[in-house]
């Protein structure tokens, strides 16, 4: 006897066999994993990953940490999720455990009901019958007898499912249909930007309505108060404001995603946390702001800033989903800010940021295979788009190549440890550092050399006007699409 079907959205599933998104849809693009209307049935779960060990991996572990850790303060500000949420969520599973015992205990009035019909049978009917009726119900006691297939996995796939399911909720944005979960005690808003989606929004505290979303199922919870006053026929309407709000159980919701030209120019007074001094040539100037006032931008833009009277504009190196930190890599050149950077800048200070400028930014629905390529300091931009990327779990494969100096002479790849560290934890992400000695013609056909076939992929290039030039030309011979063609130029 199967277990009873169980039905399990994607983003659950790839929780509970601790994969990315991305593996889970290939496996479904190639026909490895069966799906059903978009979901996975819990018994096609087991049979396509009979090795992994539910108890051993994701939720467990983390509520044994949680445990291990004896609830401290910031873990459990981190990872639980409030006391009237928590409530919340495990009333609304022991109403679903309510349901189903009902269910079962019915089941049983039944049997027992049938039981005593085919009783009547034995007494009335002839040899033949009561012989097949005596079958029936040896048959019939075996079943109910014999654990079912897989049931020991079975549980402990059930009891992962609702642990995952009560420390945490699932969100769909619709239209765009991002997916991804709130923890602890964050509000949908910065459940979002936690995962690089960058939906609408702009004070962050419930005074500007700029996050307004509209609730399409499931249950939610305000968790802050608000001063932005919602009318009467929108919240009728399903209204609510995704910076005061949390989800309770697993949420639709209706809200708009930010592109470039969406975000309003901020002006914020940061704090200064370090000037790492990577190489003679690179310094990483890391930047805080402050808790009410985070950037909002997008992965691949730029930012001026100013400190006392000189100024300049970098990059971001961080990933949007990185909260209040701000990187920056300055390089070493005649630049006023440049020189102030490796010179005077200190811990501490402030550093005035206004931005963000730019549309050399992520495509938010790219489900296929994305190619990055980095020249030099281009590798600020594309470092934090590649951290969107993964962030965002959709890209089918990443392919990074860094063009620097040779190390010692020109600063070299000063993060080569970050792009290895990538690749070495990620299966479908391969890095490779290139010579910029080598010339922008002979780098693009090294790039190129390796996909032969780019009907089907996105490029994400930051690099001198030869490199891009020479190689869109050769990407759009290969069959790149003009729309999946990216290029800023940093020379
Ligand atoms: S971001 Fe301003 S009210 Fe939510």
């Amino acid at each position: 006897m199967r277990a009873m079907a169980h039905f399990l959205p994607l983003s659950r599933v790839a929780r509970l066999v601790d994969e990315p998104r991305s593996v889970i849809q290939r496996m479904i693009r190639n026909g490895e994993l069966a799906t059903f209307d978009g979901m996975v049935d819990m018994n096609e779960l087991l049979r396509v990953f009979p090795d992994v060990q539910w108890e051993d991996n994701g939720e467990f572990k983390r509520v044994e940490e949680i445990k291990a850790k004896a609830f401290s303060r910031r873990v459990m500000e981190h990872a639980l999720p409030g006391k009237e949420v928590l409530a919340e969520r495990l009333y609304e599973m022991s109403k679903e455990f309510a349901a189903a015992k009902t269910l079962l205990l019915h089941y049983d009035e039944v049997l027992r009901f049938l039981d005593d019909k085919l009783d009547d049978v034995m007494d009335v009917g002839d040899q033949p019958a009561r012989q097949a009726v005596a079958d029936l119900k040896q048959w019939l006691r075996q079943k109910l007898d014999a654990t079912p297939e897989e049931a020991e996995r079975a549980q402990a796939l059930l009891a992962q499912e609702n642990m995952m399911r009560i420390m945490s909720a699932q969100v769909t944005i619709l239209p765009a249909g991002h997916e991804f979960f709130v923890e602890g005690n964050d509000t949908l808003l910065e459940a979002a930007l936690r995962a690089g989606i960058p939906l609408n929004y702009g004070c962050s505290n419930g005074n500007c309505g700029e996050c307004k979303a509209r609730l399409v199922s499931g249950q939610i919870k305000k968790v802050h108060p608000h001063d932005f006053v919602l009318k009467e026929v929108e919240k009728a309407d399903g209204a609510f404001l995704l910076c005061s709000n949390t989800a309770v159980s697993d949420v639709v919701v209706e809200a708009g995603v930010s592109g470039a030209d969406d975000i309003p120019l901020q002006s914020i007074p940061t704090r200064v946390k370090a000037v790492e001094i990577i190489n003679e040539r690179i310094a990483a100037l890391h930047l805080s702001a402050p808790r009410s006032q985070r950037l909002h931008f997008l992965a691949g833009q730029r930012i001026t800033l100013t400190s006392g009277d000189i100024g300049g504009e970098y990059y971001v190196a961080s990933c949007p989903c990185e909260d209040r930190h701000i990187e920056l890599h300055i390089r070493r050149d005649n630049r006023p800010f440049s020189r102030h950077a490796f010179e005077d800048l200190a811990k501490e200070d402030i550093v005035r940021i206004d931005g963000p400028h730019g549309r050399f930014v992520m495509k938010l629905d790219s489900r296929r295979p994305v190619i990055f390529v980095a020249w030099d300091d281009g590798f600020a931009p594309i470092k934090s788009l590649v951290q969107h990327a993964m962030s965002l779990e959709i890209a089918e494969s990443m392919h990074l190549y860094w063009a620097a100096g040779s190390v010692g002479t020109k600063g070299g790849h000063y993060q080569d440890n970050h792009c290895r560290s990538w690749a070495d934890a990620l299966d479908d992400f391969s890095y490779q550092a290139l010579d910029t000695a080598e010339g922008p013609a002979a780098i693009a056909e090294a790039i190129l050399a390796h996909h032969p076939d780019l009907r089907r992929a996105d490029f994400y290039v930051a690099g001198p006007h030869a490199l891009l030039q020479t190689l869109r030309e050769g990407a759009l011979a290969r069959g790149l699409s003009p729309l999946g063609w990216h290029g800023e130029v940093i020379e």
